[in-house]
C-alpha cells in the first residue's frame, strides 16, 4: 500500500526524501514522488514508476529544500499516471499532499468543490484535500499563527474513510503538519530535525524515538519541536517510544533477497520471542492479568486475523483446544467484522498481526470490543495501530520484516500464541503437566532444529528447479500439517504466481483428486505420527495417478520408494509447524528465484494492507 516518508531540519531533504521511499518499496506501488518547499514556495517532483525514476526527473537535483514530503502510490482511485501520482497541489499552488488511504466521500466533496470553482487535474480521492484546505484556509480571515493547521483540521473533520496525512505549505514555510485515522504514520524525533514514516524501519537509521499519533491527533512540526492537538485543537501531551530494533535488520546484510534473510533470521526471532517470557520452567506475561476465575468463565476464543497471520491462528488453534479446553474459532478478519459474529463478555477476541496496520483486522477487533470480549492484539510493531485499540497487546520479536512474503512472523506468531496457551492452560489447571513441561521443552529447542532445517537446502533447491514451470501444485497434510499446507500454498503462490492449493489430506478424494495428472506436483506434509499412516495411503493415490511428490516429514520415509524426502527433525506435533513450514518457505524461494521474479516485491502485493 501506499507509503509516506516526511523530513523537517537542516539537510537537503530530496535525498532523505528518496532513501526514505526507497525503504518503503516493499510496501508495493506503481508510482511515487516529493516535495519540498524552495525559498518559500512548494516544489513537487513525481513520476510513474520506480522510485529510482525519481534521480532521473529534470531539476531534482536543484532541488536545496529541507522541509519536504515524500509518497510511493499504490493506485487505488485513478490509473497509475504521473497526474495521479502524489504529493497533490491544491489550485493556488499553496499546499502540497500527499495521502495514504481512502477517503469515501471524495465524490460528494469533489462535487462541492467543484460548484465553489475549484478544478482537478487527477483522479485521486486525495485531490481533494489540499483543496479543502485552500477553501478553509482562506475563509478565514484571522491573522492565526495557527491558520494552516485549522484550516488542516477543518478539512479532516470533512473526510470519511481512512488517512494518513502531511502537509506543507508556502504560508507556514517553516512548518509540516501529519494527521492519520486509521492508517498507518509513526514521527521519529531526531536533534534540530524530525521524519515522518509509514513505518518504522524507513527511519530507523536516523531515530529510536518514535511517537504515534492515535486517531485525528495533529502533530505541527518544526525543526526542533513537535506539538500535538486534538480536533478541538487543544494542545496535548504525548511521550515518546524507544524502539529496540537494529537498523541492520531493515537491510540485506549479505543476503540476495530479505525473504531469504528472514528466512535464516527464524531461529534468531524465535528465540528472541521466547525471550524471558520462558525461563526457569515458568511462562511469564506481564503485560496480562487473566485471572483463573476469568479464563474459567469464557465460553469461545476467537483468533482473526489475515493470511499469514491467519494461519498461525489456524495452527494455535490445536493447541488452545489441547491445553485449555476452551472452543477456537479462528476467522479470516475481513468475514469476521461483517458477518455479525456471536460475542459477548465471555468471548476472548485475540487479533494477529505483524504490522499491525492491517485494516480488516483493526476493525474486526474494534466490533468484538464493542460486544463487550476482552481483545488482545498480537503484533511485531510496537505502537502499531492494533495495539493501541486493543485491552492487551503482547509482542513477537522478530524484529523488521520487510519481504512481503511473511516468514519468520509467522513463526513467531506460532512461538507466542504457544506460549499464550500454555500461560492460560496454566492457570486454568485443564492439561497434563508432563504434556506442558515437554512443550516447553520442544519450544526452546526449536530454534537449533529450525537451524537445522536450514542446513539441509540443496535437495529442495534442486526439487523447485526442477517443477519450476509448473502450472499448479498441491499442498497436502492432515491435522496441523493442514494449516502448514494453507501457508505453504499461499508462499507459492504469492512469489512464484503458481496457482496452489493447500488441502486436507482426507479431502482430496472428495473432489480436487480430479485434478491429479500425470506430472501435477504435490507437496505433502508428515509430522504428526498418528496421522501418517493415513497421509501415506493419500500420497499413494495422487502417486498411482501420475504425480511428482515431495514429502516433507519427522517419520522414516526415506528409501520408502518416495521421489523426494525432506527430514526435519521430529519435536511435539502442536509446535511442529515451526520446522515443518521452512522447506516449504525456500520452496518457493528457489522457484520464484529461478523465475526470475521480483521475489521481496511480488505483483500487485503490498507488505501493509491498510484499506479494506
Ligand atoms: C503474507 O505472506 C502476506 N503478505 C499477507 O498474507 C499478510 O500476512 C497479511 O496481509 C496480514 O498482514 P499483517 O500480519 O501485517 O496483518
Amino acid at each position: 500500500m501506499c507509503g509516506i516518508v516526511g523530513y523537517i531540519g537542516n539537510k537537503k531533504a530530496s535525498s532523505i526524501l528518496i532513501q526514505g521511499l526507497q525503504r518503503l518499496e516493499y510496501r508495493g506501488y506503481d508510482s511515487a514522488g516529493i516535495a519540498t518547499i524552495e525559498k518559500n514556495s512548494i516544489k513537487i517532483m513525481k513520476d510513474k514508476g520506480r522510485v529510482n525514476n525519481l534521480y532521473n526527473l529534470e531539476g531534482i537535483d536543484n532541488l536545496e529544500g529541507t522541509i519536504g514530503i515524500a509518497h510511493t502510490r499504490w493506485a487505488t482511485h485513478g490509473k497509475p499516471s504521473k497526474d495521479n501520482a502524489h504529493p497533490h497541489y491544491d489550485n493556488d499552488n499553496m499546499f502540497a499532499v500527499v495521502h495514504n488511504g481512502i477517503i469515501e466521500n471524495y465524490n460528494e466533496l469533489r462535487s462541492e468543490l467543484i460548484e465553489k470553482g475549484y478544478h482537478f487535474v487527477s483522479q485521486t480521492d486525495t485531490e481533494v484535500i489540499p483543496n479543502l484546505i485552500n477553501y478553509y484556509y482562506k475563509q478565514d480571515k484571522t491573522k492565526d499563527d495557527n491558520k494552516v493547521l485549522k484550516a488542516v483540521k477543518n478539512a479532516c473533520m470533512d473526510l470519511i474513510g481512512s488517512f494518513a496525512i502531511e502537509v506543507i505549505s508556502s504560508e507556514s514555510p517553516e512548518n509540516m503538519i501529519v494527521v492519520r485515522k486509521d492508517s498507518p504514520l509513526v514521527i521519529g524525533k531526531g536533534y534540530k530535525e524530525n521524519y515522518i514514516a509509514s513505518d518504522i524501519p524507513a527511519i530507523l537509521s536516523y531515530t529510536k524515538d518514535f511517537y504515534f499519533l492515535n486517531d485525528y491527533e495533529f502533530a505541527l512540526l518544526s525543526r526542533d519541536k513537535i506539538k500535538f492537538y486534538d480536533t478541538n485543537l487543544v494542545e496535548i501531551d504525548k511521550p515518546t517510544k524507544s524502539i529496540e530494533w537494529d537498523s541492520k535488520g531493515a537491510e540485506k546484510d549479505g543476503y540476495e533477497h530479505f525473504m531469504l534473510k528472514e528466512i535464516y533470521e527464524q531461529p534468531i526471532a524465535i528465540r528472541e520471542t521466547i525471550g524471558t517470557r520462558l525461563s526457569n520452567g515458568k511462562v511469564i506475561f506481564d503485560e496480562l492479568d487473566f485471572s483463573k476465575e476469568y479464563l474459567q468463565s469464557l465460553n469461545k476464543i476467537f483468533i482473526v486475523a489475515c493470511g499469514t497471520a491467519m494461519h498461525a491462528g489456524i495452527v494455535s488453534k490445536t493447541i488452545f483446544e489441547r491445553l485449555c479446553k476452551i472452543p477456537v474459532e479462528v476467522e479470516i478478519a475481513s468475514e469476521f467484522r461483517y458477518r455479525d459474529p456471536l460475542i459477548d463478555e465471555k468471548t476472548l477476541a485475540i487479533y494477529i498481526s505483524q504490522s499491525g496496520e492491517t485494516a480488516d483486522t483493526i476493525a474486526a477487533l474494534k466490533l468484538a470490543k464493542s460486544k463487550g470480549a476482552k481483545t488482545l492484539a498480537i503484533s511485531n510493531v510496537i505502537g502499531s495501530s492494533i495495539t493501541r485499540e486493543a485491552d492487551y497487546s503482547i509482542y513477537t520479536h522478530a524484529g523488521p520484516e520487510i519481504a512481503v512474503a511473511s516468514t519468520k512472523a509467522y513463526t513467531s506468531q506460532i512461538t507466542l500464541l504457544t506460549l499464550l496457551a500454555i500461560y492460560c492452560s496454566e492457570k486454568l489447571e485443564r492439561a497434563d503437566s508432563d504434556k506442558i513441561t515437554k512443550l516447553k521443552e520442544d519450544l526452546l529447542e526449536a530454534p537449533s532444529k529450525v537451524e537445522e532445517v536450514l542446513k539441509n537446502t540443496s535437495q529442495i533447491k534442486k526439487f523447485a528447479k526442477k517443477v519450476h514451470k509448473e502450472k499448479d501444485m498441491f499442498f497436502l497434510g492432515r491435522g496441523i500439517d493442514y494449516a502448514v499446507s494453507l501457508e505453504g500454498s499461499l508462499k507459492l503462490k504469492e512469489i512464484s504466481y503458481i496457482h496452489s492449493e493447500g488441502y486436507a489430506s482426507g479431502e482430496l478424494k472428495h473432489g480436487p483428486i480430479a485434478l491429479i495428472d500425470t506430472g501435477v506436483t504435490v507437496i505433502s506434509i508428515m509430522t504428526d505420527p498418528k496421522l501418517v499412516e493415513k497421509s501415506i495411503s493419500n500420497v499413494q493415490e495422487v502417486i498411482t495417478r501420475g504425480a511428482k511428490v515431495l514429502i516433507v516429514t519427522n517419520q522414516d520415509l526415506e528409501n520408502k520408494g518416495f521421489e523426494l524426502v525432506i527430514k526435519i527433525p521430529e519435536i511435539s506435533t502442536e509446535i511442529s509447524p515451526l520446522l515443518s513450514i521452512v522447506p516449504l518457505q525456500l520452496f518457493a524461494y528457489y522457484i520464484s528465484k529461478e523465475k526470475g521474479l521480483d521475489v521481496d516485491k511480488p505483483r500487485n502485493l503490498a507488505k501493509s494492507v491498510t484499506v479494506e
